[in-house]
């Protein structure tokens, strides 16, 4: 039977690919740094909202999300960027549908979308869904991975060109983009009629100063998408509640049109989602203590292993590290498969994501790995330490 192009096409998770191999090791302690599932219990009073019931019926919400939802997320984002309203928001099953809809509604089939690379390897699949191609900007660890220069940018310029995406705090990079980089993207991108689609998912996770979110540009109201989610800032993956913020009234509409086609976001998560963006601001101050802790531990120790190069994150919880080796891809399988850490008496590994599945081109990123700081600090310290010996046995093989 005929399968679409998309369908044989569409890539498989980057993160996941080891997953089965992981199934069959029976009685291997697996210290998992592949995926961002934090570890930070999901605040009480989402888990209570989430818990109680509205009635004898599940029914159908708004195709765009409870009006009190939206209200509440845009009240949330005005802390920063005033004049924000319910109708600049649409709820959506977690940022990943933000995303897809943000495609779908700026690009025709084989439209582009540039992305700084290394990206977020799903970026590829939604891309595949909306039929628009990904035209990667290299960046580099040895920069911070530093947004492109405007000579980049003009060089992958094409009139298929529609919006720029990026993340801020950045996946998998840790790295938080400077306001005047911020703003020299958004006025190159205004220049040339270009969307510019800002994932900030993981903007409520720094350590240094405070990200600028795209909301905040004056000036850029009318190109401006900004990608939200309850996944990280609340430890809530499973909620799958996200949003997708414009002031941009006429696109709102469009993408209305798109929420109408699936009907609305589940109404009892979206409840959970407002007990969350109502928590207090104590609350982002332990989930950043929470994850700074992490994130050091994984830097102290990362900096004992030899050769090892990496970028310290000023925000979310990743980071990219460059290993002395040209085949990542082997070495994480040979971690899975072969690799057994005995000296504590019972059996380890690590599992780690490969760096070519965070680039449009496999044949870069094969030096590199994503390591995601989602455990607590002693089990961080641990897993690295395994990584090191996994690492230094590879070497000699
Ligand atoms: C950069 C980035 N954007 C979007 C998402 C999607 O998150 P969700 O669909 O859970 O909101 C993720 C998830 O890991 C991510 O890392």
């Amino acid at each position: 039977m005929h399968l679409s192009e998309r369908a044989l096409t569409i890539q498989e998770s980057a993160i996941r690919k080891l997953d089965a191999a992981v199934a069959r090791a029976h009685g291997v302690h697996f210290h998992r740094l592949n995926i961002g599932q934090p570890d930070v219990p999901t605040p009480r009073p989402v888990m209570d909202a989430l818990a109680k019931e509205d009635g004898p019926v599940l029914a159908y919400g708004p195709a765009s999300g409870l009006p009190e939802c939206r209200a509440a997320a845009a009240a949330f984002h005005a802390k920063t960027s005033p004049g924000l309203g319910a109708e600049h928001v649409v709820v959506t099953q977690g940022g990943s549908e933000a995303l897809l809809f943000a495609m779908v509604a700026l690009c025709d089939p084989g439209d582009e979308i540039l992305v700084p690379e290394p990206y977020y390897t799903n970026y590829n699949g939604f891309a595949t869904v909306a039929a628009a191609k990904v035209v990667p900007l290299r960046t580099s660890l040895d920069e911070g991975f530093a947004l492109p220069s405007d000579a980049a940018l003009d060089a992958a310029l094409t009139p298929r060109t529609r919006m720029l995406l990026f993340a801020n705090p950045g996946n998998p990079t840790g790295a938080v983009y400077g306001a005047d980089q911020l703003r020299r993207v958004a006025k190159w991108a205004k220049r040339n009629g270009i969307w510019l689609v800002a994932d900030e998912v993981y903007r409520a996770i720094w350590f240094t100063e405070p990200p600028l979110s795209a909301l905040q540009l004056e000036g850029h109201e009318d190109h401006v998408i900004l990608i939200d989610s309850t996944s990280k800032t609340f430890s809530a993956c499973g909620l799958r509640v996200g949003f997708l913020v414009s002031r941009n009234l006429a696109l709102m509409e469009r993408i209305e049109r798109l929420g109408q086609a699936r009907l609305g976001p589940q109404p009892r998560g979206q409840r959970a989602a407002i007990a969350a963006l109502t928590l207090p601001e104590s609350y982002y101050d332990e989930v950043r203590a929470a994850y700074r802790t992490r994130v050091d531990a994984m830097m102290d120790a990362l900096a004992q292993l030899p050769g090892v190069a990496f970028h310290r994150p000023e925000g979310a919880f990743y980071t990219m590290a460059r290993l002395p080796i040209t085949d990542t891809e082997a070495f994480a399988r040979f971690l899975v498969e072969e690799f057994r850490d005995r000296s504590t008496g019972q059996e380890e590994s690590v599992v780690v994501a490969p760096g070519p599945g965070f680039y449009a081109d496999p044949r870069f990123g094969r030096d590199e790995i994503r390591l995601a700081a989602v455990r607590e600090e002693k089990v961080l310290r641990r897993a690295i330490e395994v990584l090191g010996r996994g690492l230094e046995t590879f070497r000699n093989k």
